[in-house]
């Protein structure tokens, strides 16, 4: 697979199959995304990889945080500013709106769409959750790295026929996740990660989100 195929092709995934991946699998791409590039080499990713038992516990774990209080958020900072503005906020939109639509569930069926978020905090289904961390005491330039090497990680996952989620929905419960994980200050848990086989069935995977053309975004200029 080039990686035109992979950047084309690759998808969040959000329903997986029960089929397990090894440890060696994963082993495999950590190995592949440690080559992403990062200002002054710094590398500064932590991933911690959960299946069976300790995945199931950081499951529990978290539901029952969920529980507790619905709303809290554990995270330093918010995935989202508060209120946003356009082009974003249509954007966002969008993307949910076309997901419920292939989900079968309209907008007034709140409780269907708060049980398909809940999915996310069972991986979709996928049998190996990763976690990023991150020194807490890094600035913008290392999380943006940081992500780098987290689309390096999903683009190895396509080459390998695995799909993968990437999971800011486990922010707003950091401190519950690096409790389970033993992640310890400084370091604090950005986000999750979903990794396994896509399940060819579901409709929510056939979700292709669009984006915006490349003029909309860059300018050309001295040629
Ligand atoms: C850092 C990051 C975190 C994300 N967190 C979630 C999440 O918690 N749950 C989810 O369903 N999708 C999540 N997504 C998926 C985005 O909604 C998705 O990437 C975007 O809509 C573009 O669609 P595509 O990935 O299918 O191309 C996340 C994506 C990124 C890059």
């Amino acid at each position: 697979m080039s990686v035109s195929e992979a950047l084309k092709s690759r998808i969040s995934t959000r329903a997986f199959l029960d089929t397990p991946v090894s440890e060696k699998e994963v082993r495999d791409l950590l190995e592949k995304a440690r080559w992403a590039a990062s200002g002054g080499n710094l590398q500064p990713w932590r991933v911690h990889v959960v299946a069976g038992d300790k995945r199931q516990a950081v499951i529990d774990a978290v539901k029952e945080s969920l529980q507790a209080d619905p709303f809290a958020n554990e995270s330093e900072f918010s995935v989202y500013p508060d209120k946003l503005w356009e082009p974003y906020r249509s954007r966002r939109f969008r993307v949910g709106e076309d997901m419920y639509e292939l989900l079968g569930i309209p907008r007034e069926d709140k409780l269907a769409r708060l049980d398909h978020l809940m999915r996310n905090y069972e991986f979709f289904g996928a049998p190996v959750g990763l976690f990023f961390s991150i020194d807490g005491r890094m600035g913008p330039g290392q999380w943006a790295h940081l992500g780098m090497f987290m689309m390096s990680l999903a683009l190895a996952a396509q080459e390998a026929g695995l799909a993968t989620c990437m999971q800011e929905a486990w922010t707003p419960r950091a401190k519950t996740v690096a409790k389970v994980l033993g992640v310890e200050e400084p370091y604090i848990v950005y986000c999750g990660m979903a990794l396994g086989h896509a399940d060819p069935d579901a409709p929510v995977n056939r979700l292709r989100s669009e984006r915006a053309d490349v003029d909309e975004f860059a300018t050309f200029e001295g040629f």
